[in-house]
């Protein structure tokens, strides 16, 4: 019986070395962190919905021909992806102005932009992910201009998919984050959307009354997280068999 070996432990997420060479698990904690962890709270259950939406989500991107690194859910709390080297960028669309955008360009929130709106931030928990451009991503090697296209055309590709699942269920996708990884075949390299999509890195507002239903709840002291994750959960049809439960990361072998 061997352990798996923690490669990473993120805010919201532990990374483990896979069972097979090139494939990782992805373990959802119940921690909820806002303001680069200077707010902090375990919200019991949200590991358990994020698992089940991100699963949900990356599924229906890689049905619709939109390459993710899912590979399946394990359990509650886990699941196998492909492993790739993260491009270190947050990748931002918009459709709504709301957030740090309302804030830098006083834009009210809610106010429709547009066009969806395309933004990068450098990775860096220190700096605080600062908002950077193209220039800075192209001098700087984060990414190619060949990536950008290519991350550019996954942005919008995801912006589509998941603004038309969210208006079928009555919700109004303002905005979402998304990160995108290299995998290699062989010498051949590809990007794939990566790390998680779920209501910690997406905005989602009901259409009938503008309720929010994601992470600003914590955010902003709003009310109860889980049961705003539940509901966008029970709207699309995504709800845990057996009530969220505190578990502990499996063992293998
Ligand atoms: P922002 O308006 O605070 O820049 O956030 C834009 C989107 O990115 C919003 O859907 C929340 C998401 N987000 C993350 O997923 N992680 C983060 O660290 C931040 C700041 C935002």
């Amino acid at each position: 019986m061997a352990r798996r070996k923690k490669i990473y432990e993120g805010k919201a997420k532990i990374i483990y070395e896979g069972p097979e060479p090139g494939t990782i698990v992805q373990y959802f904690k119940d921690d909820a962190t806002a303001f680069n962890a200077e707010k902090k709270d375990v919200i019991e259950g949200k590991g358990v919905l994020n698992n089940r939406l991100s699963e949900f989500f990356m599924m229906g991107l890689n049905n619709v021909g939109v390459p993710t690194h899912f590979l399946k859910r394990l359990n509650m709390r886990e699941q196998l992806c492909r492993s790739c080297e993260i491009i270190p960028l947050e990748i931002i669309v918009r459709n709504y102005a709301a957030g740090s955008m309302s804030k830098r360009l006083g834009i009210e929130e809610g106010t429709q932009l547009p066009r969806p709106i395309v933004e990068y931030c450098y990775k860096d928990d220190k700096l605080g992910d600062p908002l950077v451009s193209e220039e800075h991503i192209a001098a700087f090697g984060w990414a190619s201009q060949h990536d950008m296209d290519d991350i550019v055309a996954l942005a919008l590709r995801v912006n589509d998919f998941m603004s038309g699942i969210m208006f079928g269920v009555g919700i109004k996708l303002i905005d979402f984050k998304i990160e995108i990884g290299r995998v290699y075949d062989g010498d051949f390299q590809r990007l794939v959307v990566a790390d998680e999509i779920s209501p910690d890195s997406c905005r989602l507002w009901d259409i009938e009354t503008g309720e929010k239903l994601d992470k600003d709840v914590f955010r902003r002291d709003l009310g109860n997280l889980a049961d705003a994750y539940t509901e966008v959960a029970r709207r699309l049809g995504v709800m845990p068999k057996q009530a969220p439960q505190p578990t502990k990361p499996t063992l293998i072998n």
